[in-house]
């Protein structure tokens, strides 16, 4: 018997993946055969992959903001949370920074950020007008409305609207996860102009050892050296951030930071 491949070495775009998957989980067939059909369907009536992704997201929220940005229950969605903003605090995050958080979906971790930011330092973006209404009411629910956070919809990452040198922490979670490579590199493009001298941008991605590939248009797996060249090629220096695989998330982390 061949032994399984681990995890960063799965292609799961591949045939053979997908009929041993089906194999082994007969009770998730009907769910990827409709997920399957919604990206035919997304995929005709979409122009581009942020309207495509709109609409995923449309979709999921409204059946539950929680399990839309990947959180299987509450516990899961507080969980995942506390996580990303324990490994942002111990890895300098301070009260007085003023944070862009890239794809904040309905405040996760967001609310975390703004409780402990001071008033005003925290903006967030996404694509997703439905979940930028479910972060609103993730602020109201935390009782943060006295924190006067920013939270705009963008159709792109280029930032035109935001200020030069302002933000000194950036922060994308499980965003670049969901984009193809067109769109990571329009945010490394831009996101050096509104990064302050000295900060840093943090981003997760799934990480594959193989060959990159893409399931449906929803979930995008790239090799380490894809981003860190793209990041380099933008003038960055990036880092794999070694100590947060040892947390149980599936995914790796790079903090890219400009020289000088
Ligand atoms: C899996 S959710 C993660 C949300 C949040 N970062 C968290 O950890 O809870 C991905 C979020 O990124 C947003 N998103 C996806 N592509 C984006 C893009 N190109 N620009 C901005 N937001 C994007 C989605 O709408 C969604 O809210």
């Amino acid at each position: 018997m061949t032994e399984p491949l681990p995890p960063t070495r799965r292609n799961r775009a591949s045939l053979a993946y997908k009929l041993r998957y089906a194999a082994q989980n007969p009770d998730k067939i009907r769910t990827y055969a409709a997920r399957l059909a919604r990206d035919l369907k997304f995929r005709v009536s979409s122009r581009g992959h942020v309207a495509y992704y709109r609409a995923v997201m449309k979709s999921d929220t409204a059946k539950n903001p929680e399990a839309a940005v990947g959180s299987r229950s509450h516990e899961r969605w507080l969980k995942l949370g506390q996580m990303q903003f324990d490994y942002l605090r111990g890895h300098g995050l301070k009260p007085d920074d003023r944070m862009l958080e890239i794809g904040c979906g309905n405040l996760r971790a967001g609310w975390r950020f703004i409780d402990y930011l001071d008033s005003g330092n925290y903006y967030g973006i996404d694509i997703s007008p439905d979940i930028l209404l479910a972060a609103q009411n993730t602020l109201v629910r935390q009782d943060l409305r006295d924190k006067l956070p920013h939270l705009t919809l963008v159709n792109d990452l280029k930032l035109q609207f935001l200020p030069s040198e302002h933000f000194s922490v950036v922060h994308a979670h499980s965003v670049f996860s969901h984009s193809p490579l067109d769109v990571i590199d329009e945010c490394l493009a831009n996101v050096g102009r509104v990064m302050a001298p000295g900060g840093f941008f943090d981003f997760t991605f799934d990480r594959t050892e193989g060959s990159e590939h893409h399931v449906l248009r929803e979930d995008f797996y790239y090799r380490t050296e894809t981003l860190t060249a793209l990041a380099e090629k933008h003038g960055f220096t990036a880092r794999f951030m070694d100590d947060w695989e040892e947390l149980p998330h599936g995914q790796s982390k790079i903090r890219v930071t400009r020289p000088g």
